[in-house]
Order: structure tokens, then sequence, then C-alpha cells
């Protein structure tokens, strides 16, 4: 009898751990259209020749004060454009976690890893909803160019709080909404505003803003001190569309 009850308990056990069942896709949030991602198959775009002109990611990755020994989150990493030169900024005792959906894009990264002997970088496939981080691991996570692609924002706002050190940051790097002449496809890009509508009620506050990329915004963003103010999650934009609305991988070009 006894037996019989520890067999049925065991049994049980793996139902108790299953992964949490993802929830649907969102195609709008907070009045914004989530952006389809961007499929593997167009990743040579990513390593395009005039991507530094247009971005002057140098630039970028300088204001980010990277440290040796620093643990990064490259979320959405793709093939991994920042993640390479990240690997050599924090050095043997740091490391990147390149997060990407797409296993293909993470195989290209590992790929291109190899080929310069770097081996600090750890890929990790993420789920839509989970970008699957330790608990309180990073120093930094940044975003360039994905975070209007999450399908399930609320989520990964609420697991990217969680697997920032208390005093982590996030660089999130967005193409502006508000200037007209940056020649991207609009649900591909972020205003300012939209982006204090979406981060500020999950707990995060803005530490700073770099204004002097070519065609994106830089904004830094750590745990809020204090709680977000409770018309804060009420904030809805102009017309704003419902706050969720169920959505599928793009190669289309962004411009
Ligand atoms: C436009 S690419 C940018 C890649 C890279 N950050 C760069 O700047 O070169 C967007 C990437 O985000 C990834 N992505 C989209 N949704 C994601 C999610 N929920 N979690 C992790 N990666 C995601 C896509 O698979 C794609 O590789």
């Amino acid at each position: 009898m006894r037996l019989r009850l520890l067999l049925c308990l065991l049994l049980s056990l793996p139902c108790l751990h299953a992964a949490e069942p993802e929830p649907p896709p969102l195609t709008e949030y907070k009045g914004r259209v989530i952006a389809q991602t961007m499929h593997w198959t167009g990743a040579e775009w990513l390593l395009r020749q005039n991507r530094e002109q247009e971005e002057n990611a140098a630039r970028m990755i300088s204001e980010l004060n990277i440290k040796p020994g620093w643990t990064i989150c490259d979320l959405g990493c793709g093939n991994g454009y920042h993640s390479l030169t990240m690997s050599g900024m924090v050095g043997e005792k740091g490391k990147i976690l390149a997060v990407d959906i797409q296993q293909p894009m993470l195989d290209m990264l590992g790929a291109r890893a190899k080929g310069r002997g770097i081996d600090n970088i750890r890929t990790i496939l993420g789920a839509s909803h989970d970008p699957r981080l330790p608990e309180a691991s990073c120093d930094l996570i940044l975003l360039v160019d994905v975070y209007h692609e999450l399908s399930h924002p609320e989520q990964q706002l609420q697991a990217m709080h969680k697997a920032l050190k208390p005093d982590g940051m996030v660089a999130l790097v967005e193409f502006r909404a508000e200037d007209s002449t940056v020649p991207i496809k609009p649900e591909h890009k972020m205003s300012k505003e939209q982006i204090r509508r979406e981060w500020l009620p999950a707990g995060f506050e803005i530490v700073r803003e770099f204004d002097g990329l070519p065609w994106q915004h830089l904004i830094f963003l750590g745990k809020a001190k204090t709680a977000p103010a409770p018309d804060a999650k009420e904030v809805k934009a102009p017309g704003q569309l419902p706050s969720t609305t169920p959505s599928a991988p793009s190669s289309k070009p962004k411009k």
C-alpha cells in the first residue's frame, strides 16, 4: 500500500514541475501595434555594411560604460552583432547571456563566436514570454531593436525586473517614433512617451537618456526605488487600442 502511494506520488511529480503554459501572444499593447518577429532568414540585414553609419553602434556601446566582470544579457541578440563586441569588454571573468527565441539566430551567433575564439557567451533559447534568465544575475540587459517585437511585453518586463541585480540596468534602444525622417516602419519604432507608458508601471524608472544616436533612443532604466503612482497603470494613449490583442515571424525588411 505504502509502495503504491509512493509510486503515485513519484508519477505525479513531473506534472507539478511542468513549465507554465505560454499565455496567448498579443498584437497590440497600450496603444502600440506589436511588430512581427524578424525572421532568422533575414539575419544578413543585421550585418549590413551601413549599419554602423546608421546606428553609430560604437557610440551606443561606449555609453553603456561596461565593466570587466559584468554579466550582460543581450536580449533578442539575433546573430550577435552586439554580443560579440561586448564579450571582449566584460573579459574572462564576465559573461554574455545571449537570448533569442529563434534557434538559428543562436546557431549563427555561436558559429561567429567560435570563429573568433570567444568562449564567454552563453546562448539561451528563450520563450516568447520568458527569457529564462537566472534571478538577480544581470548587471545590464541590452535590448537593441527588440522590445517592440515582444509578443508578451508584460511577462518579459516582469522577467527582466527579476533578472536584474539590485543596481542593474536595462539599456533600451529603439528607433525614434517622434522622427518621421527615420526610414523605419512605424511598428518598428517607439516614442519616449510610449516607453514610459509601458516600463514605468512595471516597476522601472528612467535613470538616464542619451539622445546622441543618429536614429535611435537610448534609454537606461533601473528598478524603481518607489512603487509606481497608482494612476501610472491607467495612463492611456490617445485613441488607445485595447491593451491586449492576441499575434507570427516576418522576414520583411524594416524599411
Ligand atoms: C531586429 S532583431 C535585432 C537583433 C539584435 N539585437 C541586433 O541588434 O542585431 C530582433 C531579434 O529579437 C528576437 N526576439 C523577438 N522576440 C523575442 C523574445 N520574446 N525573446 C527573445 N528574443 C526575441 C528575434 O528573434 C530577433 O532575433
